[in-house]
């Protein structure tokens, strides 16, 4: 049996490129040898795009020691990938693309963009599913006009805060109650993201949200429990069971999801029927609304007092270690780690050849 030739991506110009590379190890270690040759591509903080020659079990912060210069090309006609070793360009046919990118520059659609190019299937949402919901303000406002139940919320532009900040200032009092959340539109892993319980804390909010993008959110907290849900799939779409986060800290920080390591994640959450039927309708409507394929973790808050609940975001890549949430809900759901890589790399090809019938000329 030829075996598929699947390149993982790896790291990344983002906040979140450590966690990445655990997460594409993780990924790698999973892939299915008998069926799939591993082509790791790893891209730097710089923005380097670098093949991995080293072992996947060695795969650390370290890994430019062991790599060559290469890229994805967007020319259709190859659907390959790029080495260049002592100036000369050697292609490597590539089957499938298994992005295991966090946040920006990967999780967005920018990397997407590229692979849609190329014509080279590749694993999870789209372009404009993968910038949608990578944009907090626009999922959001496309969540409003739904009526899906979230929060309340305000997005703030960067020059428009430093030349009225008392303006939005004395808003944010007016129209929120402390504590708020502040946070950048585009982020991951909670990275810029501050509870703030007065004007002052406030403000130095705004400040640090601001260092990660030129558009943030102000966000109602709200007192409720962190519940997560993975879907799988394109035109037919599964839901897993659901899963609880117990954070180590006051909210799930950038310290409580990577350094404290005692954040609890209990599967299945405890709700009660009715809630959890709740969300997980509502996760098959937002799949939907933001035209996501392959996969997606969807999160929501459920209120501590009322069980109201709340659409919090959408992760098109979610974190892929073995013991993240994603991974772990479609196991205990029926699907083991290695059967899922699979079924989302045939998720991927499928999709692609839906694509095939699509005319990109008038005329023939
Ligand atoms: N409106 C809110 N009410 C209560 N907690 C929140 C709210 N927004 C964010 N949080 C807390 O901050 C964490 C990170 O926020 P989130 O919007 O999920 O960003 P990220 O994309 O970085 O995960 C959440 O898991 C939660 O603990
Ligand atoms: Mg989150």
């Amino acid at each position: 049996m030829t075996k598929l030739k699947v390149a993982v991506l790896f790291g990344g110009v983002s906040t979140e490129h450590e966690v990445s590379i655990v997460s594409a190890k993780s990924v790698m270690q999973n892939l299915d040898k008998e069926k799939y040759e591993i082509i790791p591509i790893g891209i730097t903080k710089e923005g380097k795009w670098l093949l991995y020659t080293g072992k996947i079990e060695d795969l650390d912060s370290k890994w430019t020691m062991y790599s060559i210069e290469c890229f994805i090309s967007p020319d259709r006609t190859k659907k390959a990938l790029v080495k260049i070793k002592d100036s000369e360009a050697t292609f490597i046919d590539i089957d499938v693309v298994f992005p295991v990118l966090h946040g920006l520059n990967g999780e967005d659609g920018t990397v997407q963009g590229l692979l849609e190019l190329s014509g080279i299937p590749y694993v999870g949402c789209g372009v404009l599913s993968s910038a949608l919901c990578m944009d907090k303000a626009f999922a959001k406002k496309l969540a409003l006009l739904e009526g899906i139940p979230q929060g309340h919320f305000l997005v703030i532009y960067k020059d428009e805060y430093l030349s009225k900040k008392e303006y939005f200032i004395r808003r944010i009092e007016s129209e929120f109650s402390y504590p708020v959340f502040v946070k950048p539109a585009n982020s991951g892993s909670s990275v810029g993201i501050s509870k703030a319980k007065d004007k002052d804390e406030l403000i130095l909010a705004i400040h640090e949200a601001f260092l990660y993008d030129t558009k943030i959110l102000i966000e109602q907290a709200i007192n409720a429990r962190e519940i997560e849900c993975a879907v799988l799939g394109n035109s037919e779409i599964l839901v897993s069971a659901l899963g609880e986060i117990v954070p180590s800290r006051e909210f799930y920080s950038y310290e409580a999801k990577y350094i404290d390591g005692s954040s609890e994640l209990i599967i299945p959450a405890k709700l009660e029927k009715q809630v959890e039927d709740e969300i997980k309708e509502l996760a098959v409507k937002i799949y939907k609304l933001f035209e996501c394929s392959g996969m997606a973790r969807i999160d929501f808050f459920v209120d501590k007092e009322t069980n109201k609940v709340y659409f919090n975001e959408v992760n098109t890549i979610p974190g892929f270690t073995s013991i993240s949430m994603y991974p772990k809900l479609m196991e205990y759901s029926g699907i083991p780690y290695p059967q899922l890589l699979d079924k989302l790399i045939q998720l991927a090809i499928e999709k692609n050849q839906q694509k095939q019938s699509i005319k990109y000329s008038k005329e023939g």
